[in-house]
């Protein structure tokens, strides 16, 4: 949101959970600015406090209703503050929050970002509440706020139709939506001409894109023609829609990077087949093998689930086995987190926060390790790197991303300028990141 204009009510917003979230925050950002908003650094300068929120596992839960009580503090000060909860935690609890958070002015689910400036007029001695889910809702007329880097995230499609058993997503963002390219395009277009290099297409189970005759491949070929954009990725892609269409895109589209992460949840058959993923091991296996062979660039990145209800020490050991069979470039890993609504609810939790805690360190030095061995092995070769600005590191340093989406650290050298691709030579390694020197 522009902070140029300070005449209307500040808002600050915090961001919680995944990309699609930092997206949804754009869009917030975008409503807001347009009903004469601005937007405020701090809680402490705000008329309105709005936190997005993420529902997918307990601890998130528990982390903003944290700082929410913290930020209530605020409003005993301040009894005019408004304070309102948005996004997936909002449509999760919409039953109970109000009594929960007496002091929430405002909760507003992810399809209900338009009335915000309505819901905040409203807002008065009674909380303003909409958690409608609307199968129509995809904001394609509001241009979210972009925050000025040289990566965009452009939300391709909301919502999700395959109903993990585990996972509360179809029911906090409702039924599949896609976006028309139309619309899409013009954004990027606008994107590309602010000096955005890098459009990252997003969606749940974005692959599962379809509007009118174009599907996910089709969408980007049509992202690849756009002037100005030098790089496309998109995440996160579910492997049942992995098909041919996406496969030629990524071979044949240079600007599409050789880069996936496939959520892959479990290497037990058994697990997966309780949390109905849709694919056996046997099935994911092939289809790396089919991707890799395809696209010999490629890097691999997961999601894993350790101690779902009735994974035993078996079940577990067969996924140990299928992270160091496929050789994932990285992971995120977590422990299972009983969710109320789903289809897993009803199961229960049999294996405790203790075995699970020991499994996810298993699994994560597993991992650490594998991630390592495969960036050693990039030392002595070249990469291009789209220069992103100063390395978390520090001194003297610049960062930015190789195609495979490995963050790669390099001497800041005058001349260097931030969204220009530069070539670096691999010096040296860790799990997390490759240490480069420039290439003339
Ligand atoms: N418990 C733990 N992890 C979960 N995820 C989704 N739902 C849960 C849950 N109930 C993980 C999955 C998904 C990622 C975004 O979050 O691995 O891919
Ligand atoms: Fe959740 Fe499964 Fe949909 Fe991913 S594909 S958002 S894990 S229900």
């Amino acid at each position: 949101m522009s902070t140029e204009s300070q005449s209307g009510p500040r808002v600050y917003l915090e961001t919680y959970g995944c990309q699609m979230n930092i997206a949804d925050s754009q869009t917030v950002n975008a409503v807001l600015r347009r009903a004469g908003y601005s937007s405020a650094e701090r809680p402490e300068d705000a008329d309105v406090i709005l936190l997005n929120t993420c529902a997918i596992r307990e601890h998130a839960e528990e982390r903003v209703l944290g700082r929410l009580s913290d930020l209530a503090r605020l409003k005993s000060r301040r009894p005019e503050l408004k304070l309102g909860l948005l996004g997936c935690m909002a449509q999760h609890n919409r039953a109970t929050l109000v009594e929960k958070a007496s002091y929430l002015d405002l909760v507003a689910g992810p399809d209900s970002y338009r009335r915000l400036p309505e819901m905040l007029r409203n807002a008065s001695f009674d909380p303003a509440v909409d958690v409608r889910l609307d199968r129509g809702e995809t904001y394609a007329d509001i241009t979210p706020d972009h925050d000025g880097s040289i990566r965009a995230y452009v939300t391709a499609m909301r919502g999700c139709d395959k109903f993990c058993t585990f996972c509360v997503v179809p029911y906090v963002r409702g039924r599949e939506r896609s976006i028309a390219p139309d619309d899409l395009l013009r954004e990027i277009r606008e994107l590309a001409a602010r000096g955005v290099k890098e459009i990252v297409l997003l969606g749940q189970t974005v692959n599962a894109y379809r509007h009118g005759a174009s599907d996910f491949g089709a969408l980007l070929r049509m992202v690849a023609r756009v002037d100005g954009v030098e790089r496309i990725r998109f995440t996160s892609p579910h492997p049942s829609d992995i098909n041919d269409s996406l496969i030629d895109a990524m071979t044949t589209e240079p600007k599409v990077q050789p880069y996936l992460h496939l959520p892959v949840q479990s290497g037990s058959d058994r697990i997966l087949a309780a949390m109905d993923r849709g694919y056996t091991v046997a099935e994911y296996c092939s289809l790396v093998e089919r991707l890799r062979r395809a696209i010999p660039a490629l890097a691999l990145s997961t999601d894993i689930i350790v101690g779902f209800h009735g994974e035993d020490d078996s079940d577990f050991r067969a996924t140990l086995s299928l992270v160091a069979e496929i050789g994932y470039d990285s992971a995120f890993t977590f422990k299972y987190s009983v969710r109320e609504n789903t289809r897993a609810h009803k199961l229960g939790d049999s294996v405790s926060d203790e075995e699970k805690g020991r499994r996810l360190s298993e699994l994560i030095a597993l991992q650490e390790k594998i991630s390592l061995d495969r960036n050693l092995t990039n030392i002595g070769q070249l990469f291009k790197v789209l220069v992103e600005g100063p390395a978390r590191r520090g001194n003297a340093m610049l960062a930015g991303k190789t195609p495979q989406f490995k963050t790669a650290v390099f001497p800041a050298v005058e001349g260097i300028r931030v969204g220009a691709t530069i070539a670096v030579r691999v010096e040296s390694a860790t799990a997390h990141s490759l240490i480069c020197s420039l290439v003339a």
